[in-house]
């Protein structure tokens, strides 16, 4: 495999040695995974687009698929296009998901990675009244039954030879109740029960499987959903994160798959590893509740004001799901 590595000189501007650093991350990337083949479904945009080894990409907007191929491929430096294809793919449709996995061992001889990374967020509404029988069916057949089938035909091709990997993409959605639509949050519990399922079945012949669960990331999938652009989603993101002076992006999800996939996480099996600067580890809604109440006075002081404060606050915030 060959590379056109530009080589980063101080004379350069900020840009251009920004991107001479991603590329040479590329490589680095790619030699981590020298000699694999990975599937990556929902590759097209945002998450995971950038990866090594020999790729296929698979998706249900051609033209995206096609277009990402060749902008690596050109743009930074991936000049063996070989390794990196596109496939249309429905994950939803078996005998479409059968295809692809066949396709890839007829070109490459294996498959060692299958990267479970298409997700749709579907109807936002939370309420069990406004989900929709169809959005909600929608999710599922795109979440879970995708995921499954895409892990099926991967292990069909993966048995005989062991040691390969299968990762699905979850989310924050797999481990936070109320912050999502039931259907896309059921999903992604659903998805963490197949990951642990195939985890304990697969161990016996060498497979490993892993999640991944990214915090909000500014792709597509969340500003469509939300209605608003990427540099609004950056701010509300930056602000409701615990880990301060960082902007989730999708190359830190890309690089926590590469990791997984890698040979470096060899042991690392039935894992669903938290992309989300500490989000998960905290539950700020008491703090909030209470600096809401107090107008943000309150020190700890406990003064008489304070304290009576303090009890509308507690009764106030509650638990939520006592709330009427
Ligand atoms: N963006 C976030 O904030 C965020 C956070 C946590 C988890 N995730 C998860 O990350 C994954 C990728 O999300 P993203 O942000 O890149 O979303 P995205 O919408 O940017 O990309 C998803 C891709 O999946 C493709 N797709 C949809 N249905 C398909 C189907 N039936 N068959 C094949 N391809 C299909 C779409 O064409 C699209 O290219 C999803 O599983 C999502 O739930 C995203």
């Amino acid at each position: 495999m060959m590379f056109l590595i530009p080589t980063p000189t101080l004379t350069v501007g900020k840009k251009e040695r920004k991107k001479c650093i991603d590329l040479i991350f590329f490589v680095l990337i790619t030699h981590r995974l020298k000699g694999k083949v990975a599937i990556i479904t929902g590759g097209t945009t945002g998450l995971f687009a950038r990866h090594g080894a020999n790729v296929i990409i698979v998706d249900v907007h051609d033209k995206k698929g096609r277009a990402l191929c060749n902008d690596i491929a050109s743009g930074i430096g991936y000049s063996d296009s070989s390794s990196l294809s596109y496939a249309h793919c429905n994950v939803t449709d078996d005998t479409s998901a059968n295809n692809v996995v066949d396709l890839v061992v007829s070109k490459y001889g294996k498959l060692d990675i299958m990267f479970n990374n298409v997700g749709i967020s579907g109807d936002l509404d939370k309420t069990v009244l406004g989900t929709t029988n169809e959005n909600f069916k929608e999710v599922f057949d795109v979440n879970v039954y995708g995921a499954f089938l895409g892990a099926k035909h991967a292990v069909r091709v993966m048995i005989p030879r062991k040691s390969r990997v299968i990762l699905f993409t979850t989310s924050l959605a797999s481990v936070v109740c109320g912050e999502t639509s039931h259907a896309y949050t059921m999903s992604k519990h659903a998805i963490m029960g197949l990951m642990k399922n195939l985890c304990v079945k697969m161990g016996q012949y060498g497979i490993r499987v892993n999640a991944i669960s990214a915090c909000a990331v500014s792709t597509p999938i969340l500003t469509h959903s939300l209605g608003i652009n990427k540099a609004t989603l950056d701010e509300v993101i930056t602000e409701s994160a615990v880990l301060k002076g960082v902007t989730p992006d999708a190359m830190d999800v890309a690089h926590t798959a590469l990791y997984l996939a890698s040979d470096e996480a060899k042991l690392v099996h039935g894992l669903n590893l938290m992309v989300d600067g500490g989000y998960t580890v905290t539950n700020p809604t008491f703090s909030l509740a209470f600096k809401r109440s107090t107008g943000g006075h309150h020190n700890g002081c406990c003064s008489r004001l304070c304290s009576k404060k303090m009890n509308r606050t507690v009764i106030e915030s509650g638990l939520p799901s006592l709330k009427s």
